[in-house]
C-alpha cells in the first residue's frame, strides 16, 4: 500500500519477519501443484493423441507392473508432502508462539471498529502505530461476532472471537502504512471495517506515544481504579481482618493454580478473564464458589484493564507467558476468507 494502489504486484509488500517466509512456502506450494499439473496434462494429451483410435502405435505387449515406477511415484509425492508439513508446521509455530517481551497492545474488535489499547494510556481507533523492529504482541477479542484481523503486509491473519482472547504477534521491518482488514463476514459494514497499520521509526513512535492518539490513564491505572469501583479488595485482600474470602492476586498473573478438582491452570489472560465472568467455572483449591458473576457489568475493555492491573501485580518476567500449549490454537490460514 505504501507505493500507492495503483502499482500492480503478484504479492503484497514483505513487510514483518513473517513475510519472507510465507511467501517462500506458497510460492514451493504453487510450484509444486504447477509442476504436477502441468506434467499430468501433458501426459494425458500425449497418450490421447498417441493412441486415439485407429492410430498405428504398438500395442501388442502392454506393460502390467513397473516396479520402480511404481516406487517413485509413491516416494516423491511423500518425501514432497512431509517437507510441506515440516516447513508449514514451523512457519505455524513460529506465528502461533509469541516470543516473550516486546510491546503489547490490546484490541476490542466490534461492529465495525477495531480499538487499540497502548499500555502506555493511548488508545486508538482504526489506526495502529506500531514501532519498526520490535516485536508486537497482541490480545485480541471481539465485543459481538467473529472477525477477523488482517494485514497482508504482514502475511497475519486470525480470528477474532467473542469470549475468548487470541494472541496475534508480529515484528514490523519496514517503516510504512499498510491496510488493515477484517477478513470474516461480520455484517452490513463489513467491509468498511477496516483502518491503518503505521509501522514509525522507534524514536517517532515514542514521539506519537507523547502526544497521538486519544490518551486516557494507563489500562493499568484504569484497572485499578476499576479493581478499586468494584470492591474486588473485599474479598481478595485481607487487610486486618485475617483471612481472605477469595485467593490472593498478589504475584497470580503467569503462575500455575491448584485447583479443588486436582488439577493446576497456568494464570493467563483467558484465566483471569473466565475468573471474573464465570467464577464458578474453576475454583481455586482452599476456598468456596462464593464469588459472583461480574457477566454484564464489565465490558470487554474493562476486562482487559482489570487484567493488566493483576499484571502489574505479578513479577515482570511473568508477564508474556507462553500462550502455545494452554490456548487452543486456531489454523494460521483459514477458509477461503476474503477481505
Ligand atoms: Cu468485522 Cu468483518
Amino acid at each position: 500500500m505504501a507505493d500507492g494502489p495503483s502499482e500492480f504486484r503478484w504479492m503484497p509488500e514483505q513487510a514483518s519477519s513473517f513475510a519472507r517466509e510465507t511467501d517462500a512456502l506458497y510460492l514451493f506450494l504453487i510450484g509444486v501443484s504447477s509442476f504436477f499439473t502441468i506434467a499430468i496434462a501433458a501426459a494425458i494429451v500425449y497418450f490421447a493423441i498417441k493412441y486415439r483410435r485407429g492410430s498405428a502405435a504398438d500395442r501388442s505387449h502392454p506393460p502390467t507392473h513397473l516396479f520402480y515406477l511404481e516406487l517413485t511415484w509413491i516416494l516423491v509425492p511423500f518425501a514432497l508432502t512431509l517437507v510441506m508439513f515440516v516447513w508449514g508446521a514451523k512457519a505455524y509455530f513460529e506465528q502461533a508462539w509469541p516470543p516473550k517481551g516486546g510491546i503489547e497492545i490490546s484490541c476490542v474488535a466490534r461492529q465495525w471498529m477495531w480499538k487499540f489499547q497502548h499500555p502506555e494510556g493511548n488508545a486508538e481507533i482504526d489506526d495502529l502505530h506500531v514501532p519498526l523492529g520490535e516485536n508486537v504482541r497482541m490480545t485480541l477479542i471481539s465485543e459481538d461476532v467473529i472477525h477477523s484481523f488482517y494485514v497482508p503486509e504482514f502475511r497475519v491473519k486470525h480470528d477474532v472471537l467473542p469470549g475468548r482472547y487470541v494472541t496475534v504477534w508480529f515484528r514490523p521491518t519496514k517503516a510504512g502504512q499498510y491496510h488493515l482488514f477484517c477478513a470474516e463476514y461480520c455484517g452490513a459494514k463489513h467491509s468498511a471495517m477496516g483502518g491503518v497499520v503505521h509501522v514509525l521509526e522507534p524514536s517517532q513512535y515514542q514521539l506519537w506515544l507523547s502526544g497521538g492518539g486519544e490518551t486516557n490513564v494507563s489500562p493499568q491505572v484504569a484497572g485499578q481504579q476499576l479493581f478499586e469501583q468494584l470492591r474486588c479488595g473485599t474479598c481478595h485482600e485481607g487487610g486486618g481482618s485475617g483471612v481472605n474470602r477469595g485467593p490472593p492476586l498478589e504475584n497470580l498473573f503467569g503462575s500455575t493454580v491448584r485447583l479443588q478438582n486436582g488439577t493446576t491452570v497456568v494464570a493467563d489472560e483467558s484465566y483471569l478473564r473466565e475468573s471474573i465472568m464465570r467464577p464458578a467455572a474453576k475454583i481455586v483449591a482452599g476456598y468456596q464458589p462464593i464469588m459472583p458473576s461480574f457477566e454484564g457489568q464489565i465490558g470487554e475493555e474493562g476486562l482487559l484493564q482489570l487484567i493488566a492491573h493483576l499484571k502489574s501485580r505479578a513479577a515482570p518476567d511473568r508477564n508474556a507467558p507462553p500462550t502455545g500449549p494452554s490456548q487452543p490454537a486456531s489454523p494460521p490460514l483459514e477458509k477461503g476468507q476474503q477481505p
